[in-house]
């Protein structure tokens, strides 16, 4: 592994297109930095597989992040994270790694009724991380938990803001209204790209809480304690800094979706390749 410098680009990845939804925070966040972006979209979802699975996929998603000479490493992913970020910390002690985690705390601060309600896949939902979260932070409060089955599915599918989404969360977002949940936590990156259906369903008395801008300054936080922000010349005409986007899947179809969720602006100056990780 080469040193990290400054210069070096950020890796981030996820089994698909879910954590764009922390890429936008970090570019808006760190205009010069370069990003690579490893969509694991042969094995998406992640959410039902076995943890030891998702560590081995982190593991060769790792690889390849460093050999094209990430300084640090986003797990833009709350599955992975549940099953491989302390791995990933072990295996390879000198990587700066930024992870996702249910955001239990900021809920159970922000409710008024003491319900909250976590939309989360199953390895999140199952895992060691949101019960010591909750117990750690979820003193006092009614925490309600709900797997959407197939909510990773359509957002990848473009389907986060439709009415199939909406049928699928409908019965989950009546019951929270009925126990009083006021706080909503959205506990996998993809889940964002159905906000919009979200938010209608549960009301405008209710928070929904998205981690990925948190996620953005805990990296901008870590890169300047590191000394590996990338230095910006104080101009207007600085340079905006690359992404790459790689899959296991399909380029021409990530780019499709990254247009869709990202914008044109980021799908038309990115780079897109396939990621061969057998
Ligand atoms: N976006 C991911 C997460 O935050 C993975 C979802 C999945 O592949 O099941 O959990």
């Amino acid at each position: 592994m080469a040193a990290q410098g400054p210069k070096q680009p950020i890796g981030v990845f996820d089994s698909g297109v879910g954590g764009l939804s922390v890429l936008l925070p970090l570019r808006r966040l760190l205009p010069a930095e370069d990003v690579v972006y490893v969509a694991d979209q042969a094995w998406c979802p992640y959410g039902p597989k076995p943890p030891q699975l998702i560590r081995d996929r982190s593991y060769a998603i790792v690889e390849a992040l460093l050999a094209r000479g990430a300084k640090l490493i986003v797990v833009a992913c709350n599955a992975a994270s549940t099953a491989a970020l302390s791995a990933l910390r072990e295996r390879y002690p000198a990587v700066p790694f930024v992870g996702m985690e249910p955001a239990v705390k900021p809920a159970a601060e922000r409710t008024n009724t003491g319900h909250v309600g976590i939309l989360a896949t199953a390895m999140t939902a199952r895992g060691e991380r949101l019960a010591q979260l909750i117990d750690r932070f979820g003193r006092g409060v009614t925490v309600h938990v709900t797997v959407p089955h197939g909510l990773v599915e359509l957002v990848e599918q473009g389907l986060g803001e439709s009415d199939v989404t909406a049928a699928l969360l409908a019965p989950t977002l009546h019951e929270w209204h009925e126990a009083g949940v006021d706080a909503v936590v959205l506990g996998c990156t993809h889940y964002p790209f159905a906000r919009g259906v979200i938010e209608r369903l549960a009301g405008s008395q209710i928070t929904v809480i998205d981690p990925g801008p948190a996620v953005a300054r805990q990296t901008q936080r870590v890169l300047d304690e590191t000394g590996l922000t990338r230095p910006v010349a104080p101009s207007p005409s600085a340079p905006e800094g690359a992404t790459t986007f790689l899959t296991t899947a399909e380029p021409a179809e990530l780019r499709i979706a990254v247009r869709r969720l990202a914008g044109a602006a980021l799908a038309d100056s990115a780079a897109f390749g396939y990621l061969d990780l057998a």
